[in-house]
Formats: C-alpha cells, structure tokens, sequence
C-alpha cells in the first residue's frame, strides 16, 4: 500500500466529488473542478456508470443466481454499495472490495482486521 497524502488529487476521491459523496479533500475537490471545467459532463458520467454498475449487478443476482462478487476499483464507499443492492437480491451475497487508494474507507478497515488478523476484508 502506498503512502497517504491528501495533498495530492486521487482519482477515487475527484469520483466521489462526483457522487456527492463526503469522503474528498480540497486537493481532490479542486482538481475535479478543474476536470469538471475541461469536460462538463463528467459528473453525469460518474452518475450513470454508478447506476450501470448496480443494474448489471442486480442482473447477475437475479437472473444468474451470483452470490459472490470480487470489486477491483470498487471506489469509496457510496449509496448503495454494491454488498447492499446484491444482499437486497441475495441475502446472503458476498463482496470483497479491492482499491489501490490507501485513504479508501474498505481499505483502511481491511489493513484494521488484518492487523486483528481477521480473515475477510469486507462483505
Ligand atoms: C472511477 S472509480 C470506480 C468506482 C466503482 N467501481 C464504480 O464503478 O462506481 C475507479 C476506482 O479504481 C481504483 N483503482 C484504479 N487503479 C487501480 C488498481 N490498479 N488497483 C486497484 N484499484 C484501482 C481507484 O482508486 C478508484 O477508486
């Protein structure tokens, strides 16, 4: 895992920016606007491929019975999750949730249960 250095723009937390979400520092929120300025239409984007993903999550659970999942780039956690939309499917779904952003909240719980010694990162 990399250092942590909120001075430095990370694209998981300009992406969150996107969503709304709370988890983005001035560093990520200025480089974002400066993105959002060059391309207007990147909030949208980061929108609807949220929503892309859900659907084609909730699919694999519904039609294909899915129960397991493996998120590399899963982003910081938003609402839903996607352990949420397919639990709403299958209630006994599992996720695990793979990031290179060592300031991702599924991150920085996984180094805490590993430091436990807990076997599953995150579900
Ligand atoms: C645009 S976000 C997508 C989040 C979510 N999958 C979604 O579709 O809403 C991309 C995520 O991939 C992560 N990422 C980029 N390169 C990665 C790598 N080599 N290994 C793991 N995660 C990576 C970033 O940190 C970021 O959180």
């Amino acid at each position: 895992m990399t250092d942590l250095d909120l001075e430095v723009p990370h694209s998981a937390r300009m992406y969150d920016y996107y969503l709304d979400g709370k988890t983005n520092y001035p560093a990520d929120r200025e480089a974002a606007e400066q993105a959002l300025s060059a391309f207007p239409t990147l909030r949208l984007y980061a929108q609807q491929n949220r929503a892309f993903l859900h659907r084609a999550v909730r699919f694999l659970a519904e039609q294909a019975g899915i129960d397991q999942f493996l998120d590399i780039g899963a982003g910081i956690p938003t609402q839903p999750n996607l352990h949420e939309v397919v639990q709403g499917v299958i209630s006994t779904a599992r996720v695990v949730y793979v990031d290179n952003d060592p300031s991702n909240p599924w991150m920085q719980r996984a180094a805490r249960l590993r430091h436990c010694r807990t076997p599953s990162a995150a579900r």
